[in-house]
């Protein structure tokens, strides 16, 4: 109920643009409404392997019309192997209207993350599977607004990253005027977590935050949140602290896991949240 109460002007706001729940589309029976087929290889010959994607599409230049599950197919062997190849290929040669986001291609700019198949992942770090009879299913981000195809729209999640202060926050001057210095132990508890790249893929695979995402912050910001409280530079963390205490922000973790299990990037964000509520206890 806290959700809704506190939801209304960003649900108003974002009236026109559908939430995308994955069991709304299974309920739609995942029509597939129009085929498209690279004739990368003549009809017939031998050494095709041809491989057919399921892409969520939704316009939002025609928002009365409903989100639609849409086929194309492509010969795996003029196909890199990772599903951002399959993406790119297909708006590179059969439909330029295709719409996802996509920089590094090499699991560092966290722009990928879409649900293939069922897994909150990236698509650069997704390998395609060989198996030519089972289609691919690939959704944005469940649980998200939708701007456009696969593109998910992550305005709150990024407000939240904003609120948690991700910055290094201290009065007292370096030793030497220079560098914030801090021991080999001290820079060892970052490692696991400086690695995130704010993909999101965790957030949105958290139940929790499906249900309370304009209060809780979820796995991915308290991860990052985490990062700076046990930073040994840092001089907020009873400030940082007190921002937690409550009962939204962070107690709305429920110990799923489904954070952890999903993360590309092999971080564990329901350790780091067990972590800050040790902190906060002790
Ligand atoms: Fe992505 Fe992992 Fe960071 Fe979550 S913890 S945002 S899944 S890199
Ligand atoms: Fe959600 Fe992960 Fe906690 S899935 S409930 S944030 S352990
Ligand atoms: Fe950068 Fe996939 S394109 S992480």
């Amino acid at each position: 109920m806290a959700a809704l109460r506190s939801s209304s002007s960003r649900l108003l706001a974002a009236a026109a643009r559908p939430a995308f729940k994955p069991q709304a589309v299974f309920a739609r029976s995942m029509a597939s409404v129009g085929d498209a087929t690279v004739n990368a290889n003549p009809k017939g010959a031998s050494d095709s392997r041809m491989k057919s994607f399921q892409i969520y599409r939704w316009n939002p230049d025609a928002p009365t019309e409903k989100p639609r599950m849409q086929t194309y197919t492509l010969d795996l062997n003029k196909t890199g192997p990772m599903v951002l190849d399959a993406l790119v290929r297909i708006k590179n040669e059969i439909d330029p209207t295709l719409t996802f986001r996509r920089s590094c291609r090499e699991g560092i700019c966290g722009s990928c993350a879409m649900n293939i198949n069922g897994t909150n992942t990236l698509a650069c770090l997704c390998r395609i599977p060989t198996e030519t009879d089972k289609e691919m299913k690939i959704y944005p981000l469940p649980h998200t607004y939708v701007v456009k195809d696969l593109v998910p729209d992550l305005t709150q999640f990024y407000k939240q990253y904003k609120s948690i202060k991700p910055y290094l926050q201290r009065d007292t001057p370096a030793p030497d005027g220079k560098e914030y210095r801090q021991s080999k132990a001290d820079r060892k508890k970052l490692d696991g977590l400086y690695e995130c790249i704010l993909c999101a893929c965790c957030s949105t695979s958290c139940p929790s935050y499906w249900w309370n995402s304009e209060e809780y912050l979820g796995p991915a910001i308290l991860l990052q949140s985490y990062r700076w409280l046990i930073d040994s530079r840092d001089e907020r963390k009873s400030e940082r602290k007190a921002a937690l205490d409550n009962s939204m922000s962070l107690y709305r973790c429920h110990t799923i896991l489904n954070c952890t299990r999903t993360c590309p990037k092999g971080l564990n964000p329901g350790l780091a949240i067990a972590e800050i509520k040790k902190e906060m206890a002790f």
